[in-house]
């Protein structure tokens, strides 16, 4: 019987679906955030809000008093070293399973942090499973929507190479799936949506959806580095978008994996569905 999951980033991209998810399940979700006074309703609503920080150790005996599952993010923000340190320290208080959130082809990749959170997770005292996901369909409405907005264009620098992209939605219920039933433990899935899509299909579909042209302009890395820095994004993060959207243009992000369907028993969502749900946030007049 699940006592509560604590959900840490809830607050972010992945952790909020995950909090609502829990839910839809009936199950007590507590959203772990630096700032409980600062948690938007939604959230607040659907999981009890408490404070957890990875840098604040102190914080975390309280976050996981009467916990027996776990979803961890790594925060873009937090070195992973402390992320390791929790989920051990997690085992130790009794915690039964922790679901991490990691990248595709981690277990390959001895570069990344998630490579090693990964490592520690496994060998920590809990069951884990190790969700790999793919490329967010988010990060069209973060970071690259002011360039669909404001001058109708997919502004990355991915050349032809093809995405597998995910829903976040569907990250969120799966977590929900391997914290709340069995047969996931000690496991890792790669999470994809159900196609790979190059960026000039992305924008195609966008057009169709939102009525107006929207072109995919191919832009180079050092175009791209360029003009995220006029919109004062720091160097450390354009270094990390064009380390990303390299792999994608040399046609390592294409995977197309069925885990997904066979945890949510449905087909992942589609790019279509993705902005058609979100296609309000992508019109000129709704520009903050
Ligand atoms: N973007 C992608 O395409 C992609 C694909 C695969 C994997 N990933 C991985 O997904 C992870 C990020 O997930 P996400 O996008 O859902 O996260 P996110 O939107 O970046 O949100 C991270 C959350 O972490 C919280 N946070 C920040 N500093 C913290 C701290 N010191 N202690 C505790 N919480 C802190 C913040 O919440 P509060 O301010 O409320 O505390 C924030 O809401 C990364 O590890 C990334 O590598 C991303």
């Amino acid at each position: 019987m699940t006592e509560a999951i604590l959900v840490t980033g809830a607050t972010g991209t992945v952790g909020r679906h995950v909090v609502a998810a829990l839910a839809d399940r009936d199950v007590a979700g507590r959203a772990g955030v630096r700032d409980p006074e600062a948690v938007p309703r939604q959230i607040a609503d659907a999981g009890e809000p408490v404070e957890f920080d990875f840098t604040k150790p102190e914080t975390w005996g309280p976050a996981l008093a009467d916990v027996d599952g776990v979803f961890l993010v790594r925060p873009p923000i937090v070195d992973g070293s402390a992320v390791g340190s929790f989920a051990e320290a997690a085992g130790r208080v009794g915690v039964d399973r922790v679901a991490y959130l990691s990248t595709l082809g981690a277990e390959r990749n001895v570069l990344i942090p998630h490579h090693r959170i990964e490592k520690r997770v496994a060998a920590a005292d809990v069951d884990y499973t190790l969700l790999r996901a793919s490329f967010f369909m988010q990060n069209l409405l973060e970071v690259h929507r002011p360039d669909i907005v404001e001058r109708d264009e997919v502004f990355v620098p991915a050349g032809s190479g093809r995405t597998s992209f995910v829903d976040a939605r569907d990250i969120g219920e799966i977590a929900a799936v391997v914290l709340t039933e069995s047969g996931h433990a000690n496991r890792a899935y790669d999470l994809t949506g159900p196609a790979a899509l190059e960026y000039g299909d992305v924008a195609e579909i966008f057009a169709d959806v939102l009525g107006r042209p929207i072109t995919y302009p191919e832009p180079s890395l050092p175009a791209f580095a360029r003009r995220m820095r006029r919109r004062g994004k720091p160097w450390a993060f354009i270094a990390l978008m064009c380390g990303i959207y390299t792999v994608a243009r040399l046609g390592l992000a294409a995977r197309v994996t069925e885990d997904g369907r066979r945890l949510l028993g449905r087909q992942p969502r589609d790019m279509r569905t993705f902005v058609e749900d979100h296609a309000d946030q992508f019109r000129s007049e709704n520009v903050a």
